[in-house]
């Protein structure tokens, strides 16, 4: 086996885990908590998007962080999956005829197209503050535990990713300009991908050192990531993107391709790739699945495809 089918392959077993968790994580509907206090409808809203076909990129990556530390990530996953909550609550909103109105989400229809939209911000919400039940469940020592929270807190809110999607918002049919796309991408995307690989390496223990090698990695593949995610929305058909595509173009989002053009912002995304991979030099062997992470989540948007017209 070689090295790098032997981190898919932990790759792979770190996101079972994730996905065992997020199944039994909600009540099921059946459940009389569900249905006797008349929250039914909202939590199967919960439940569509939360257990909804992801890559469980943010939870995968806060384990791989973790054992990468010499932590046991089974002792994080119920954490980790808070992390994917918080995703999930993003995705909702975002989704919102508000936001960027779209009706398909991971090859389904978004969440108010099922749920109404006044179910879909109630949804969001609760899925946020359930997030933060899972996260202060005791897993580490208190009082370093209390410090993670508290950067999941910032890294998701007005200093991260809730200020990123207002800066998104706001760019909305502007000229695009090199400094406001990196802000915005690195908040709305790449600040809560970062505290999941921050939060696996110190609830593992890990240093100041370490973690500011994983942050210098994480910095460089926030950016790749949403590139990438740029990248197909314009290029990639919605088999694999899950979503309706064409949006941003449609929406005048600031984004990659709208600046650079979709080849050019392939060969940036390769950059801050290549960047991310050897931040991790010092890591050795340890880093190889949140490298696999890394490369495996924007290979399809390297993959030349003919642009949308
Ligand atoms: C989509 O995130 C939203 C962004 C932050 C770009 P993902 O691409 O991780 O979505 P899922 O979780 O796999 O659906
Ligand atoms: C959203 O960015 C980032 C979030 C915080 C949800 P996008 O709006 O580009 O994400 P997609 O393309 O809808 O998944
Ligand atoms: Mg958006
Ligand atoms: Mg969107
Ligand atoms: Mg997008």
């Amino acid at each position: 086996m070689t090295d790098e089918t032997a981190a898919c392959r932990r790759a792979a077993a770190l996101r079972a885990m994730v996905e065992e968790v997020i199944v039994e994580t909600l009540p099921a509907l059946d459940d009389p908590r569900a249905s006797t206090t008349g929250v039914s409808r909202l939590v199967e809203a919960m439940r569509y998007s939360l257990t909804a076909p992801g890559k469980r990129l943010r939870p995968t990556l806060l384990l791989a962080a973790a054992e990468a530390c010499g932590g046991r990530p089974r002792d994080f996953v119920r954490f980790a999956v808070g992390l994917e909550m918080i995703h999930a609550y993003s995705l909702v909103h975002d989704d919102l005829p508000a936001m960027d109105d779209d009706d398909l989400r991971r090859g389904r229809p978004t969440n108010h197209v099922v749920f109404g939209e006044a179910m879909a911000i109630l949804a969001g919400d609760a899925l946020l503050t359930e997030a933060f039940a899972l996260m202060l469940e005791p897993v580490a020592d208190p009082a370093r535990q209390m410090e993670i929270v508290a950067e999941v807190c910032r890294a998701a809110g007005w200093r991260g990713m809730v200020g990123g999607q207002a800066a998104d918002l706001m760019a909305e049919g502007r000229d695009p300009a090199e400094d406001t796309l990196r802000s915005i991408h690195e908040r709305k995307t790449g600040a809560l991908l970062a505290v999941s690989v921050r939060a696996g390496a110190r609830l593992a223990g890990a240093g100041d050192e370490q973690v500011e090698v994983l942050d210098r990695f994480s910095e460089h593949f926030g950016l790749a990531f949403q590139i990438a995610d740029d990248i197909k929305d314009e290029t990639a058909p919605t088999e694999v993107s899950g979503k309706t595509g064409g949006g941003d173009r449609e929406a005048g989002k600031m984004t990659y391709p709208a600046l650079y053009g979709v080849e050019r912002s392939r060969e940036l995304l390769e950059q801050e790739l290549d960047l991310a991979s050897a931040a991790l030099a010092d890591f050795g062997e340890r880093a190889a699945v949140l490298e696999e992470l890394a490369r495996s989540s924007v290979a399809p948007a390297l993959e030349p495809r003919s642009e949308r017209v």
